[in-house]
């Protein structure tokens, strides 16, 4: 079986006030299997876990301990075996898909590890693609110079090094 991972959690406590009481991630009994013909996966095995606002949290495990699995699930992309994930006190793991997709929208952000870039569109337009999904985007151009790109607005994602793809997903 895979180790279960380690979840650190970094506390700046001048960060705390009165609404951190209520954690805004609460996630009870989540377990993961994947089953492969005649062999089962448990990728996660009852991770209780609750996550407060302005605290940063760095999930470390073993490859293939679950990481990946729990972040899954986490951003609505996948649906655990069993267990309950809260949001704000709404379990989203009893959500309709349009409910998901709110989720997904509005309250989760994603830097993906592979880049999901468009590579025919310029890293102006590859942002600009986002922005006009969000809710309240800020402009693509004020988010590239944010994460200090934006000198490269009209770079292709094949002209950009591996360093600057990262930045340049974060700024999506
Ligand atoms: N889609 C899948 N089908 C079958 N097994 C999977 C699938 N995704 C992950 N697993 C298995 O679940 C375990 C946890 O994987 P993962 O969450 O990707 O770990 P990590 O991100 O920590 O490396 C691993 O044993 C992996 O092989
Ligand atoms: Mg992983």
């Amino acid at each position: 079986m895979p180790p279960s991972p380690t979840i650190t959690v970094d506390i700046n406590q001048s960060s705390l006030n009165a609404a951190a009481d209520e954690p805004v991630l609460n996630i009870s009994e989540l377990s993961k299997s994947y089953v492969m013909g005649e062999v089962q996966v448990d990728a996660l095995k009852g991770v209780s876990v609750k996550f407060y606002a302005g605290k940063l949290v760095v999930l470390l495990g073993a490859s293939g301990s679950g990481k990946s699995t729990l972040i899954n699930i986490i951003g609505g992309l996948d649906v655990p075996s069993s267990g309950k994930l809260f949001f704000h006190g709404r379990e989203i793991t009893a959500a309709t898909e349009a409910e998901l997709t709110a989720y997904r929208r509005r309250s989760i952000g994603f830097v993906f590890q592979f880049y999901n870039l468009i590579s025919s569109l310029t890293a102006l337009e590859n942002v600009q693609l986002v922005t006009e999904i969000a809710e309240h985007p800020m402009s693509a151009k004020e988010a590239l110079l944010l994460v200090g790109l934006g000198h490269r607005l009209d770079h292709f994602p094949a002209q950009l090094s591996g360093g600057h793809c990262p930045r340049y997903r974060q700024a999506a």
